[in-house]
């Protein structure tokens, strides 16, 4: 029976996001945070993301698992609002296990949430290299540069419904077969009528070796809507890990140069089932400059050596995909955008550290395109296209960060760049990272959270 939830409800609960292009470092405030948490809940995206976490020298990359997996003691729950590729989480699940890491009950995946197979990532692969091909000589390309996991192909299903196979298909061999047959044959006819010379995909093939993959994950499928509303009423607390981030949103970032889900909070009621006022703090995280994978504008870039330098020294190179990150200054027209839309409450600045030895930073503040000036973000690629930074420059700092015991003990120009963060984008920072470990990233207090 259903009762009115508490009017604290939600008070324990956090979001994680990210309020740049992605691989802000979301993954090792989620770690840290979890500490805190009982519950740590994915709520979109799917094997496009990838969380890096380093605990103890050892590095966890993962992609579809929560990083709260990482705790023997937290549930990991991954929402309805997530693409799921049921062979790479597997592959997750066995790689973990393989370090030592259990992997039972306490990883739980949405009957609801909806498959990636292998025709969507060929689909990726074809609809990308289609695009790259259409683009004229000196045109940029019109490929959006996805990571080809199969992301925009399975939420298009989703959204088509017909041609939709999710997790729970899985644990029901007849109906899985049949929904194969309905999404094979519909692919087949469109390849014929493409010309594509490729075979079409085969639904009883798939329809074994999916069943297969099913009575392995049978154990880590429930309701997960039910579940987590059970959690929220016993008062287990909830932490919600964003996947992706708020520029790549499919309602709110540069479109079409976006991933297919609602990456920002935004997402999180659609993507777990749960209100929207469950979600409650919401925590941004953004890196100290900008980075950016795949195609798309990008009105800070850097072109020259003090992108390389920022690639180099952040080890920018995607953990999903390998492709070097483009690296640019810090927008905070962008941030102080995502922000909004995100509700942040607080701020995470990660990866500070890899600022040091530059003479001077640059923070962009506003647009300008000739005499026109705006403060507004511009989520359409191509309105923002022809729109240039406006920077103010700050002083830099010599001294690597790494060992800094505290925020206060970092050198003045690099609180000096936080200071004029926060008054920026109006949020407070509360987390600095200054290296990948657990223990290097700073609070008001110390070291840790
Ligand atoms: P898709 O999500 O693979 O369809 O890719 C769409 C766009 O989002 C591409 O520009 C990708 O590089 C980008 N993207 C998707 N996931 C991430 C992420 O986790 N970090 C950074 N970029 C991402």
């Amino acid at each position: 029976m259903h009762t009115a939830l508490p009017s604290d409800a939600g008070s324990r609960n956090t979001a994680v996001v990210g309020l740049q292009w992605g691989d802000e470092g979301k993954g090792k405030i989620v770690d840290l945070l979890t500490a805190r948490h009982d519950v740590i809940v994915r709520y979109n995206g799917g094997a496009n993301a990838g969380h890096t976490v380093t605990v103890g020298g050892e590095r966890y990359a993962l992609h579809l698992i929560p990083s709260g997996i990482l705790y023997p003691d937290k549930t990991c729950v991954i929402g309805n609002g997530v693409v799921v590729d049921p062979e790479k989480l597997l592959e997750e699940i066995a790689n973990l296990r393989r370090r030592g890491i259990e992997v039972g009950g306490n990883l739980v995946v949405s009957n609801r949430a909806h498959l990636v197979l292998p025709y969507h990532k060929e689909q990726d692969a074809a609809y990308e290299e289609f695009l790259a091909a259409r683009s004229g000589l000196g045109e940029a390309s019109a490929a959006i540069g996805t990571t080809r996991r199969g992301i925009g192909p399975a939420y298009a299903d989703k959204v088509r419904r017909s041609t939709a196979v999710r997790v729970g298909d899985l644990l029901h061999p007849e109906r899985l077969r049949a929904r194969l047959e309905i999404a094979c044959g519909l692919r087949a006819a469109e390849m014929e009528a493409l010309g594509v010379k490729a075979p079409p995909p085969d639904p009883e093939a798939l329809a074994a070796r999916f069943a297969a993959v099913g009575r392995t994950l049978a154990p880590h499928v429930a309701d997960t809507v039910y579940l987590l509303h059970g959690f929220v009423r016993e008062g287990r607390s909830v932490l919600f890990e964003g996947a992706n981030a708020s520029l790549l949103d499919i309602d709110h970032g540069t479109y079409p140069f976006v991933t297919s889900s609602n990456c920002s909070s935004l997402g999180i009621p659609a993507g777990t089932g749960l209100p929207g006022r469950l979600v409650g703090r919401v925590v941004g995280i953004m890196k100290a400059y900008s980075t950016r994978v795949g195609g798309g504008p990008f009105p800070t870039e850097l072109l020259d050596e003090i992108g390389s330098r920022i690639r180099e020294r952040g080890r920018e190179y995607g953990t999903t995909t390998g492709r070097p990150r483009r690296c640019g200054w810090l927008d905070l027209v962008a941030v102080r955008y995502a922000a909004m839309l995100c509700g942040a409450d607080a701020l995470a600045c990660t990866l500070l550290d890899v600022l040091s030895g530059l003479d001077e930073l640059r923070l962009c503040v506003k647009y300008r395109r000739g005499r026109e000036t705006t403060e507004r973000f511009l989520p359409d690629a191509e309105d923002l296209e022809g729109w240039e930074p406006v920077y103010e420059v700050l002083p830099g700092w010599r001294e690597e960060l790494a060992g800094t015991a505290d925020r206060k003990s970092l050198p003045a120009n690099a609180q000096r760049y936080l200071a004029r963060i926060e008054e920026v984008v109006g949020v407070p920072i509360e987390l600095v990272g200054v290296g990948p470990e657990r223990t290097q990233t700073l609070s008001a207090a110390g070291r840790g959270i």
